[in-house]
């Protein structure tokens, strides 16, 4: 294998070298990750700006945003990490879930490098890429220790949300999931009721930071004693109480900004609840050693503060990626693709988009 002396500084010590591909949504991103852990360099293109316009993702824009950018990201990822495509070991991609049109531009350009190059191709599970982001190591980051088995993973994202255990690499037990919206999904259309900026989880955050009152109650779908979720009437319990604060508000509706950080502290705090009780709970029942948060719902400080400090006070190890691993990008990619590859996992180059693949099901 080729010595790294590239920008990323980081020099090689051991493990096949990926190019990580992804575009399952609407951000275009390609890493160089070795041995499925150290990153050496991790573009993201972020199309935010683009949907704030519509609120959401428009699939045609996003698909045709992948193909604007994809080839720009890659030369920044091969230029941050000093290579060239022939010095990488396989190109792996997400294949799913995800849009269609945005996972075939990832798909299709994954397949062109590996079939030009003559390198193996791995597809990689978008879900299982945002679990194994947790293994990853930042370039100049000092090396520690593994997530360690038994362990549970809340995967919180715009799309799923779900509760796995995991007591070994690439096999999972399905212990819940969402019932209706995923929680990122709650946070994007409460964001919007309350006339925050999109994408609304990071927008909700900022606004409940500024809180001075901490006593907007909304409801706990608690589902019994199951570990599945659903947001859908804490939505519509949202969508009420931001009705009724605007009619209060006057007659131009417009909600002071002490309201909306009100209601945005409540509306994160009953999300978090639910997720943060629950993740503890399973944790106990599997007699997990640790818990591993990912996804862009993992990002949120609220989420991560209350886990890590439930996590400390019952003895669990906690790896939470920083939240620009939680959200959607190429490295955590080439960590899933690494374990893939290293199971003997090939895709060939009939490899398809799955908009609907699953991790585990029950
Ligand atoms: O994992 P991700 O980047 O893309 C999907 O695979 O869906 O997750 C995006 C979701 C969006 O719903 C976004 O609002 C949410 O993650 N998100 C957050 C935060 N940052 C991103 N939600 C709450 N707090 C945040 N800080
Ligand atoms: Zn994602």
């Amino acid at each position: 294998m080729t010595a790294l002396a590239g920008r990323s500084g980081a020099s090689r010590s051991g493990g096949p070298l990926l190019l990580a591909v992804e575009s399952s949504c609407d951000e275009t991103a390609v890493a160089l990750v070795e041995g499925g852990r150290r990153i050496h360099s991790n573009v993201v293109a972020s199309q935010t700006a683009l949907h704030a316009a519509t609120g959401g993702i428009v699939p045609e824009v996003a698909a045709r945003a992948h193909l604007r950018w994809i080839v720009p990201v890659l030369d920044e990822a091969l230029a941050g990490a000093g290579v060239t495509v022939p010095d990488v070991d396989a190109v792996a991609v997400t294949y799913g879930p995800g849009l269609a049109g945005s996972l075939l531009v990832g798909i299709n350009f994954a397949k062109t490098l590996a079939f030009v190059h003559d390198k193996p191709l791995v597809g990689v599970n978008h879900l299982e890429g945002h679990l194994y982001a947790a293994w990853l190591l930042d370039p100049g980051e000092a090396e520690r220790a593994e997530p360690e088995f038994p362990l549970v993973a809340l995967i919180v994202s715009g799309g799923h949300t779900f509760l796995v255990e995991m007591r070994h690499h690439l096999t999972y037990r399905l212990l819940g999931q969402t019932v209706d919206d995923a929680a990122g999904e709650a946070f994007d259309k409460v964001g919007r009721l309350l006339g925050l900026p999109y994408p609304g989880g990071p927008a909700i955050q900022r606004a409940s930071e500024s809180a001075v009152r901490h006593d907007a109650v909304f409801p706990r779908a608690w589902l019994g004693d199951t570990y599945d979720f659903s947001f859908s009437g804490l939505k519509t319990a949202a969508r009420r109480v931001v009705d009724e604060a605007r009619t209060e508000a006057g007659a131009d509706g417009e909600l002071p900004d002490a309201t909306t950080a009100e209601l945005a502290w409540g509306f994160q705090d009953a999300v978090v609840d639910v997720l943060a009780t629950k993740t503890i709970r399973a944790a106990t029942e599997v007699g997990a050693r640790t818990i591993v948060l990912g996804g862009g719902v993992a990002a949120n400080a609220a989420l991560r503060a209350r886990i890590a400090g439930e996590a400390e006070a019952r003895g669990f190890l906690l790896d939470v990626p920083r939240p620009g691993l939680c959200t959607d990008n190429g490295a955590m990619i080439g960590a899933a693709g690494a374990r893939r590859f290293a199971a003997g996992d090939r895709a060939g180059l009939d490899l398809d988009a799955r908009p609907s693949l699953p991790l585990a099901t029950r």
